[in-house]
């Protein structure tokens, strides 16, 4: 081709995937399929590769740049990020009203209201149309650079529609899809998960790698200018129009009103509406229109006075921290746990909340005796949002993370880099008991009646010290019916399963010995290339390295895991027990979702209830018709009803289908 007219081509193809970049993400109408549009997007990496000076910073191919940060530079925002002063009942939105009044009598006022959704806020910058900059708010006066992530957010326009100057805010969130679906591969991964989508959104805004960023479906929503000269719209709404016409993303749930009361009611329609959003929203934000009046009326030290956020009393409750305790998991994390006095959150009863980690707990500041905030961190586990300081006596007792591991009373240690305080005392038993329930649960061994309660009364009993162990309880049939309530016939159950748990193929094994960062998915992909433990044992970084899922944080992890002594020995052992340790054909056709049992409630937006539940049955998992503990997973449509409620209250893992789907992907 010619040069000239690859130029051409090259246009064509910029101007066409930008034009349905705004179609989809701004107007929320896409024109084209996304088969389409991927065609589209691949011929323009062609021949960018082709020709490599015809890339420009704003091509749709550049949105993950070369190498990761070394760190985050500085950015000093011309005009002070503010915050909003927050209004919790009708009283506090009447005074903001009668302020403002006050301040400019004459002025009729007009309101916009618009979602509060919940994010992390950012400031992009554009010149003569280009995105050059975006950063986060900091402390309101300088924030962190953060353009290297931003620009993976495909929502974020890398050239707006005309060549203007200006910097807008906006809010940059997870949707819960996403949030989920990313939690659900991060189980499976065994790393941490995040408590909420808010945390989600930040956690990716702050990794140097914008590979990391890229990958997690961000999304933003602008709500408002920041310093923009070239603009000088009338009103707040004017400009949000203006901004959208620009090819910026607004929501799409803004309304002008005159009255308090229509405000009010606005508002309180959310209330409920909220919980079937796509995202997570905690109010909503009030601002007074015309900007002329928001100029008179200015802001205070913190936040403007023609703006306020009506939030919404979030699904917490308020309760006594009784204690702090520190949990040991099975790969040795400690995770420091508030112990509170029972009280009901959104249709359970919440005992123990999560404080996550010793950075955090240090944060909120959580003492012994505090009253605190808790809520439902993304629906699942319960988290302090905040202490109740008004209420402290002085009898509040700090706590100060232990120095020694409390089950084994190892010394633990905080790697660098890492949150979390750990203890490496593989023996600890603490992570032995966690150990041996994740290498009997469904997804690993499958050892059916191995649950928590009985794992512990082993270990108690003596009975057993690691899982090796487990495979010589047949030769302690005595001891096991002389345990607590222990029938003959579920002594007998449990050795039969015990038994038939070493037929299990060998990706199986690998994933409940529990080696850090191994996954079922992982192990799978070990498993199906290496064959047998043994290859898979004495296979060097390099060779680890060629299976798609391993980098190399986990292929040191194997190599660490297999170089110990003792995970040598509980192998051997293994081995001399008659496990199964090499792959057999049929071992690798094993379908994704293979004994995992799946519930579906409510309509789903585009599947009928026959249709996901054929999908689910096509990668061999089952569908039944109610949850019970066995249920591994409840895909939840519109008006899910009492399923959804009871498994939540099991804490089993709600998809949606979008969440489903990526589930079932991942299974090709
Ligand atoms: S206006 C000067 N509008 O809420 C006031 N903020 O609690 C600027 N937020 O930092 C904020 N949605 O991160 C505004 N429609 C919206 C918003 C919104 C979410 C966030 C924003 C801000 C925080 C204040």
């Amino acid at each position: 081709m010619e040069k000239d007219s690859v130029r051409q081509r090259v246009r064509q193809l910029r101007e066409k995937i930008d034009e349905h970049n705004y179609q989809y993400h701004v107007l929320d109408q896409p024109l084209i399929s996304d088969a389409e549009f991927d065609a589209d997007l691949r011929e323009l990496v062609e021949i960018e590769q082709q020709f490599p000076d015809l890339i420009s910073p704003d091509s749709p191919t550049q949105r993950v740049g070369g190498q990761p940060q070394s760190g985050f530079a500085q950015v000093t925002h011309r005009l002070p990020m503010l915050s909003l002063e927050n209004a919790l009942n009708i009283g506090d939105l009447r005074n903001f009203v009668s302020r403002a009044k006050k301040l400019v009598p004459a002025a009729e006022l007009e309101f916009v209201v618009e979602l509060k959704v919940d994010g992390l806020a950012v400031s992009l910058q554009y010149e003569a149309g280009l995105f050059v900059r975006g950063a986060t708010r900091g402390d309101g006066e300088v924030g962190e650079d953060i353009t290297h992530n931003l620009r993976t957010v495909k929502s974020i326009p890398l050239r707006l529609r005309k060549p203007l100057t200006l910097e807008v805010r906006g809010e940059v969130y997870l949707p819960r899809a996403s949030f989920l679906t990313l939690n659900e591969e991060r189980r499976l991964h065994n790393l941490p998960l995040f408590a909420n989508p808010r945390n989600a959104a930040a956690g990716s805004l702050r990794q140097l790698d914008p590979q990391v960023a890229a990958s997690r479906n961000l999304e933003v929503v602008i709500y408002g200018l920041g310093y923009a000269p070239e603009l000088q719209p009338h009103s707040h709404y004017a400009a949000l129009n203006s901004l959208k016409d620009l090819g910026l993303s607004i929501n799409d749930q803004i309304v002008v009103l005159r009255e308090l009361a229509d405000v009010v009611s606005y508002c309180e329609s959310w209330r409920d509406k909220r919980a079937a959003l796509p995202y997570e929203i905690d109010g909503l934000v009030i601002k007074i229109n015309d900007l002329s009046l928001q100029q008179r009326l200015g802001n205070t030290a913190k936040s403007p006075r023609w703006a306020i956020a009506y939030k919404f009393p979030a699904e917490q409750a308020e309760t006594k921290v009784l204690g702090i305790t520190v949990q040991v998991g099975r790969t040795g994390t400690l995770t420091p746990i508030a112990e509170l006095e029972p009280v009901l959150l959104a249709g359970t009863v919440v005992k123990r909340a999560s404080l996550h980690n010793e950075d955090i707990l240090r944060e909120k500041d959580v003492r012994s005796g505090d009253y605190v905030l808790v809520r439902k961190a993304g629906e699942i586990i319960p988290e302090v949002v905040t202490v109740v300081k008004a209420k402290r006596t002085g009898a509040e007792e700090p706590f100060i993370m232990p120095e020694l591991c409390p089950a084994c009373g190892e010394q633990v240690r905080r790697l660098p880099g890492e949150s979390a305080m750990r203890c490496f005392n593989f023996y600890c038993p603490a992570q032995e008991v966690e150990r041996i329930i994740h290498f009997a649960s469904r997804g690993a061994m499958d050892i059916d009646g191995m649950g928590p309660a009985l794992a512990e009364q082993l270990l108690a009993a003596g009975l057993i010290t690691d899982i090796a162990d487990l495979y010589s309880l047949t030769g302690k049939k005595a001891e096991l019916l002389a345990l607590e309530r222990k029938a003959a016939k579920s002594v007998e159950n449990l050795l039969s399963a015990i038994e038939k748990s070493k037929e299990q193929p060998l990706w199986r094994l690998l994933y409940g010995l529990g080696i850090r960062f191994v996954g079922e998915r992982t192990a799978r992909e070990l498993s199906a290339h290496f064959g047998s433990l043994d290859q898979l044992i004495s296979a060097s970084p390099a060779e680890l390295e060629a299976v798609e899922e391993v980098g190399p944080k986990i292929s040191a992890s194997i190599s660490e895991f297999f170089a110990l002594d003792s995970s040598k020995e509980l192998v051997a052992r293994l081995r001399s027990a008659g496990l199964k340790m090499t792959e057999t054909k049929e071992d690798g056709a094993e379908k994704l979702l293979a004994g995992k049992n799946f519930v579906l409630t409510g309509t789903l937006p585009t599947y009928s209830r026959e249709e996901a539940a054929a999908l689910i049955e096509a990668a061999g998992g089952r569908v039944s018709s109610s949850v019970s503990k066995n249920t591994d997973y409840l895909v939840a449509g519109e008006k899910p009803g009492s399923k959804l409620e009871k498994a939540e209250k099991l804490q089993i893992i709600i998809l949606d289908e979008q969440a489903l789907q990526a589930l079932l992907a991942k299974g090709k």
